[in-house]
């Protein structure tokens, strides 16, 4: 298969792509940024906010890719926290979306859509599934503007036939997403200060998160992409995380516990446009793709560890 992944040098993208590449596909990543974790993916350096490039400009990074197969659409600024301070760049969102979608209307490729679990907006428990979506509660920005994404991606599909799958993301962790210069996430920050011997602060104890390690995630979204292009499975929306809810201070114990420490632990209030509960119910996804979560997360906080601890002590070049 041909496939373009927009956000192809972020966390998701990054994994997605040498996944993609691994098992013989080939691959075009368009992102605003060089991907600092490795050279393998052949990447458009452009800034989907201002346009889509056009697909001469794609093929010349691939041969064959004035047309791909599909469109895997995971480009965005992706930090609630961040949009919640400038919710501009939330709105950028659904500009590169727009973009995204009119490419695809015009080379009448299928697309798939990485949304979040924030489109629920105050679920409750024990499980959230795909048809609760709450507009009335949306908590921020960024969670407004990727329902709006998703609806955009409904819009074409009733207006002009376009195929798609949408994934609503929790909670991603693991390989390539450490950087946190570039993007705090919280199993990195708590590693960095554990190791520092710094208290960590946990905004929201009773917090609950569906915290996805990466494979799992990566592995649905290949029977995705799969599924999508052989048209098995078109036009649905899926829950995709590891449906087993952590709090924070269990990620923290957990850390801690691999680290070797005991924590200290700073309670805050919850911060504005989070989410205090987010539990997926998956059984559209196993019964539908086939999809079952297979890592822990005991296992993967000790996986996403033990990778961060080993990464950091490679020679550090331009591209990493
Ligand atoms: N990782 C998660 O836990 C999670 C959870 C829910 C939803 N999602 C969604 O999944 C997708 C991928 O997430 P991620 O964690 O890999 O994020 P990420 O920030 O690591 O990657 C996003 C990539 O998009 C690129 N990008 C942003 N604006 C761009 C623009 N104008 N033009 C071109 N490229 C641009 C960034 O440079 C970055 O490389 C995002 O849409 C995100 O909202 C992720």
């Amino acid at each position: 298969m041909k496939i373009l992944i927009t956000g192809s040098s972020g966390q998701v993208g990054t994994n997605l792509c040498l996944t993609l590449l691994q098992k013989g596909n080939l691959v075009v990543g368009v992102d605003k940024r060089q991907n600092t974790w490795t050279d393998q993916i052949p990447t458009l350096q452009h800034n989907l906010a201002e346009s889509m490039p056009n697909p001469a400009e794609i093929a010349s990074i691939q041969p064959g890719f004035d047309r791909p197969d599909l469109v895997v659409h995971l480009a965005a600024n992706a930090k609630v926290h961040e949009l919640v301070k400038d919710p501009r760049r939330a709105h950028e969102n659904t500009t590169i979306t727009f973009h995204v979608l009119e490419y695809c209307r015009s080379q009448n490729l299928p697309i798939i859509f990485s949304s979040s679990r924030e489109v629920y907006g105050r679920p409750t428990p024990p499980r959230v599934a795909e048809d609760t979506t709450d507009v009335f509660h949306i908590l921020s920005p960024y969670a407004a503007y990727k329902m709006a994404d998703e609806m955009l991606v409904y819009a074409y599909a009733n207006c002009y036939d376009l195929k798609y799958l949408v994934f609503r993301l929790s909670n991603v962790y693991g390989r390539y997403d450490n950087d946190i210069e570039r993007m705090t996430r919280v199993l990195h920050i708590f590693v960095d200060q554990m190791r520092r011997g710094e208290p960590v602060t946990i905004y929201g104890r009773s917090k609950m998160i569906d915290f996805t390690y990466v494979d799992d995630c990566i592995n649905g979204l290949m029977l995705g992409i799969d599924k999508l292009f052989t048209g098995e499975v078109v036009n649905e929306t899926f829950n995709l995380s590891s449906g087993s809810p952590a709090t924070l201070v269990q990620l923290a114990e957990t850390i801690a516990a691999n680290l070797g420490v005991t924590p200290t632990i700073i309670d805050q209030p919850i911060q504005p446009g989070e989410i205090n509960f987010y539990a997926a119910d998956l059984t559209k996804a196993k019964t539908m793709l086939g999809y079952q979560p297979q890592v822990s997360f005991a296992e993967g906080i000790k996986r996403a560890i033990e990778w961060s601890l080993v990464w950091e002590k490679r020679p550090q070049t331009t591209v990493r």
